[in-house]
């Protein structure tokens, strides 16, 4: 496996792929002057040629910048979850996604593509997360919610029942969603309540 980005959020992906006992040839970083993380070589800039036959999982926190990362990489895409993630066999994850420590995946949950689910988070059945999404820690995602494209959920917020979260909205963290909330809402609040759009310049 190779990553791409050698951050913090990298480091938790290698405990990851540590814990499950897969082999790691390096990361990819476009900027960063760091030689090695946690052991592990930092390679300089993508190059599509350097371990043709890896996976790589893009390990950057930004929705955004993942999403345009996609675009130049060539190789396939891996995903992994941390064995202390406990999900039913009724789970599909897409590739590029990571699910962390701790989390909670139910039957019939979806998780699409280079999507993180982070420390903790609880996810109840039919839930349903869009490419790019972000679930941060110790979030609760009730029965059904559907979460699009792009979205970020903070910590520790809960999405309640049959809830739909537009694309590319930002909820702040320990927020309740109680309402549906269009494309490029940013919410924060209990009950949650928008402030602007995500969107706006
Ligand atoms: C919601 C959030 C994105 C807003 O960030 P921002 O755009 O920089 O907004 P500001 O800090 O300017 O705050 C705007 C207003 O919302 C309030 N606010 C911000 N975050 C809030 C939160 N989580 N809950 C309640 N109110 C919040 C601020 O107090 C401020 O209120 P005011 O206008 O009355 O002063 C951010 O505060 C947040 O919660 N991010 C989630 C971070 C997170 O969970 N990361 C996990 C990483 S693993």
């Amino acid at each position: 496996m190779l990553l791409y980005g050698a951050g913090g959020h990298a480091k938790v992906v290698l405990d990851c792929l540590m814990e499950q006992g897969v082999s790691i040839n390096g990361i990819f970083d476009d900027k960063s002057d760091l030689v090695s993380l946690n052991g592990y070589d930092v390679l300089g800039k993508y190059d599509e040629h350097s371990f043709e036959e890896d996976q790589v999982i893009i390990t950057i926190g930004d929705n955004t910048t993942r999403k345009n990362l996609v675009q130049k990489i060539k190789h396939k895409f891996g995903k992994i979850a941390h064995p202390s993630a406990i999900m039913s066999k009724y789970v599909q994850i897409g590739e590029g996604s990571v699910v962390f420590h701790g989390c909670i995946l139910q039957t019939g949950v979806r998780i699409g593509k280079h999507c993180i689910i982070n420390t903790g988070a609880s996810l109840d059945h039919d839930v349903t997360v869009g490419d790019f999404a972000h679930i941060s820690p110790k979030v609760t995602l009730c029965d059904v919610v559907e979460i699009g494209e792009g979205t970020h959920i903070g910590a520790g917020a809960t999405i309640l029942p049959k809830i739909t979260v537009g694309k590319w909205c930002v909820v702040g963290a320990g927020a309740v969603i109680t309402q549906n909330l269009p494309d490029y809402s940013l919410v924060v609040g209990v009950p949650g309540k928008i402030i602007r759009r995500t969107d706006d310049q």
